[in-house]
């Protein structure tokens, strides 16, 4: 087969915006090939919580709609982000037993709308630095409590209780190249795992470059494996343009070394034990759409689809890797 979903033995997933699936190519292209959806903003915090009793619902709703109609699982992101705590919630000065009750309500009613259509959610995004220090700036929640983690193990508990049945996962980027960051995760699982507190898996964003050391990716994937818990590869795109160069060209020599490396982690995922593969999702469908040329720089060529929504070389690669 050359479609992706049919040869992976875990889901392929794509972060998608329901503003672009009036594109034929966008929804043609997910039906196609993909299992599974992430909504790339439309579940975030600042995407639903208006204000403490006003709850948006368009977006994600649609999305829901969409996945039901097109038969693809959906990956829920995020329920607690630092990025993504609404203006009136971080303005508001809530003590820690305050600013715990609102964020017990949001996560209890998001999940418990969504149970059985949202089969996993990422419970807690980017809680570390690198170094495996806990994020202090911009970070609410490390300058409301004394024990932040033990506040995100009761944020897992609270998307428990909504939906027993969801897989529970803690994200965050360059996991497998930030041996500190790693540690600190392994960690938190340790700890998660001797109080009760249901964690069910990890995710890697894999927001990587086309010239990071390939081995690095491997030892560290399966370092994280170590853990037991389901892996997930939850926001796949490669750098192509790392110098942030005017002056880039995408040429063929280009778009083969890109194909090496989606391979390499198709490869390295697909040896992992079969009971802890889970999703490799791509954050995003097309080079037309991409949050890197937004962020990055506008000469960017991420992803497995071009343009005009043709299989890029990249395409091949991974698809020989799975
Ligand atoms: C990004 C989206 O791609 C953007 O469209 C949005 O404006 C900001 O967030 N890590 C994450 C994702 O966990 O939620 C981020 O997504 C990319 C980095």
């Amino acid at each position: 087969t050359n479609i992706l979903k049919e040869k992976a033995s875990f889901g392929i997933g794509a972060a998608i915006k329901t503003s672009l699936m009036n594109e034929n190519g966008y929804t043609q292209t997910l039906q196609k090939h993909f299992s599974q959806i992430t909504a790339e903003w439309e579940m975030k915090m600042d995407a639903i919580w208006n204000s403490s009793t006003n709850y948006q619902w368009t977006g994600a709703d649609k999305l829901i709609d969409f996945a039901i109609n097109n038969e693809l699982d959906v990956h829920g992101h995020t329920l607690v982000w630092y990025k993504s705590f609404p203006s009136w919630f971080k303005n508001a000065g809530y003590d820690s037993i305050a600013f715990e009750n609102h964020v017990k309500t949001y996560i209890k009613t998001v999940v418990e709308r969504y149970k059985g259509r949202v089969i996993s959610w990422d419970v807690a995004n980017e809680i570390f630095n690198d170094n495996g220090s806990l994020r202090i700036t911009d970070c609410p929640v490390y300058a409301t409590f004394n024990d932040p983690i033990a506040f995100y193990g009761r944020c897992f508990q609270y998307a428990h209780e909504a939906d027993p049945d969801a897989k529970l996962f803690y994200n965050d980027y360059s996991v497998v190249i930030a041996p500190g960051k790693r540690n600190a995760i392994k960690n938190m699982v340790q700890r998660f795992k001797a109080e009760g507190i249901p964690i069910h898996g990890i995710g890697d964003q894999f927001h990587y470059r086309v010239n990071n050391d390939k081995s690095t990716l491997r030892n560290g994937l399966n370092d994280m494996a170590s853990t037991g818990l389901l892996i997930h590869i939850s926001e796949l795109d490669i750098v192509m343009n790392v110098d942030k160069s005017d002056s880039y060209v995408f040429t063929e020599a280009e778009a083969k070394k890109q194909s090496e490396m989606y391979k390499h982690i198709a490869e390295i995922y697909s040896a992992l034990p079969a009971q802890q593969k889970f999703a490799i999702s791509l954050w995003g469908v097309t080079d037309k759409h991409t949050w890197l040329t937004g962020s990055w720089h506008p000469k960017e060529y991420p992803l497995l689809f071009d343009q005009s929504y043709q299989p890029k070389e990249a395409y091949k690669g991974f698809l020989s890797g799975l």
